[in-house]
């Protein structure tokens, strides 16, 4: 974690972080290179064993919160692959470029707006040593079918929101929502990044979390409003703690295409502050430009005015693996205990890969029976590891590395008195519990 600054000082980024939580994440399963085996595709990776489960719940603390918690935001799953009709209405075959400059002296390439200096080649030193910059198109293209050329051209989407636009006649059709309302969609996007890195901060495949909210024209800043609120609060109720986080107005040269106002809920990474979602105020851009192109209606009738309209949309807009990188950072910590350094990912419950570990403290089976029947009644509630190798403090350590917030150990007295440890993963405290007081326990511990 990050320092915590004293009173109205700047909170400081620990640069040092950044190497052991990537460690971490290769040691304990969480992430690792793609193609490994073959040396790595650069700034590709595959989640393991622990690290899927973590993406998946924050994904699905995203969804609960915007889909499953509210009435007026509704589902989407749409395809990846698209036409260029779709990017060509939508602006980002004209728009969606970064400037590429390249040094004639080491051959490196950069994103000219990335530079800190755009006299100096950052890898070489060269000065004046860049070329005139390029816009450079950041989407994939590839073709349908077996037949390359015009009319076969498909793309991979760069953002997920396009299907939200393009559905909007058919979501309102069939779920008699109107204005406002919501469509949310999780999925994964590719960008053919200049300069992808910092782990999985900048990939060329990731996963984004967005939500397009179609209003009332009049009722779009209010809105705007609400929703930056909204979705800085959901950061700060999944732990993630205040000092790490801001929210950060775009000046007007920063904005996109589509924007009319934009702000980034940003963190404190070990190299700076960084956008972890952006909440835009889209106007309606995307469906009038895709009103015009389809030659479609994507508007409202307003029975109760008799009027028509075409709805506004704020887009609060975040990065699925780039959020589970955020709350990595932000929940390792490091302290000693006994002459030795703990390490432990202080991770909310609900994002916790597992919640709960049981650990039979021998492999006698009058023990890891009666733990691997624990463990099948704690299943169908909590995804859950078992662990019976090792000594019991290693094991406690490797699930302090998880970020596990219960371990529960089945003993030789539970045999007898039919009670189990239950160690917190905070401060690892310890407790007896009677086994069939243990899912209570829990479900109290965590509030789920
Ligand atoms: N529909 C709007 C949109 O896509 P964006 O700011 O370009 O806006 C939204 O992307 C979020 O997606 C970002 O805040 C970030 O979290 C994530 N994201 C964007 N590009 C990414 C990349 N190359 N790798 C990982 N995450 C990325």
């Amino acid at each position: 974690m990050s320092d915590v600054p004293p009173d109205s000082a700047e909170p400081i980024a620990d640069p040092a972080l950044f190497d052991k939580v990537v460690n971490l994440t290769k040691r304990r399963g969480f992430v690792f290179p793609s193609a490994d085996i073959y040396g790595g595709f650069r700034s590709t990776y595959d989640y393991g064993p622990i690290g899927v489960l973590l993406l998946r719940n924050v994904k699905d603390a995203w969804w609960r919160s915007m889909v499953q918690l509210r009435h007026d935001v509704l589902g989407l799953d749409a395809a990846i692959l698209s036409p260029p009709a779709v990017w060509e209405a939508s602006g980002h075959l004209a728009n969606f470029t970064d400037p590429l400059v390249d040094c004639k002296v080491c051959n490196e390439r950069f994103r000219l707006d990335k530079l800190d200096d755009t006299e100096v080649c950052p890898n070489c030193g060269a000065t004046h040593s860049f070329t005139e910059a390029r816009q450079f198109n950041l989407m994939f293209k590839t073709h349908a079918g077996p037949v390359e050329g015009a009319g076969h051209d498909v793309y991979l989407r760069p953002e997920t929101a396009q299907g939200m636009f393009t559905n909007f006649a058919n979501v309102l059709q069939t779920s008699r929502k109107k204005p406002p309302f919501g469509i949310a969609q999780i999925g994964k996007s590719f960008r053919n990044e200049i300069t992808p890195g910092n782990f999985v901060f900048r990939t060329r495949e990731f996963e984004q979390m967005e939500m397009e909210f179609f209003v009332p024209p009049d009722d779009a800043d209010e809105w705007y409003q609400y929703w930056r609120k909204e979705r800085f609060q959901w950061y700060l109720d999944l732990g993630m703690p205040e000092h790490l986080l801001r929210l950060r107005d775009h000046d007007e040269d920063e904005l996109s295409h589509y924007s009319s106002a934009t702000a980034d809920v940003e963190f404190l990474f070990p190299w700076g502050w960084d956008e972890l979602e952006g909440i835009a105020n889209r106007g309606t851009f995307d469906l009038t430009a895709h009103a015009t192109a389809s030659g479609e209606k994507l508007d409202y009738f307003d029975p109760a005015t008799n009027t028509r309209y075409t709805p506004k949309v704020i887009e609060p807009a975040a990065g699925a693996t780039r959020t589970m990188m955020a709350f990595l950072m932000a929940a390792y910590d490091e302290e000693e205990v006994r002459g030795e350094t703990r390490v432990v990912l202080r991770l909310h419950p609900r994002l916790a890969p597992y919640k709960v570990a049981v650990l039979p403290l021998s492999k006698k089976p009058e023990l890891t029976g009666p733990a691997e029947e624990l463990l099948s009644t704690l299943q169908p509630h909590y995804m859950c590891d078992y662990d019976e190798t090792q000594n019991i403090g290693k094991r406690y350590r490797r699930q302090d590395e998880l970020g596990t917030p219960v371990c529960i150990t089945y003993d030789f007295e539970s045999v007898d008195d039919h009670a189990v440890t239950v160690r917190d993963r905070d401060t690892m405290g310890q407790e007896r519990i009677p086994i069939d007081e243990v899912l209570a326990h829990l479900q109290a511990k965590f509030g789920f």
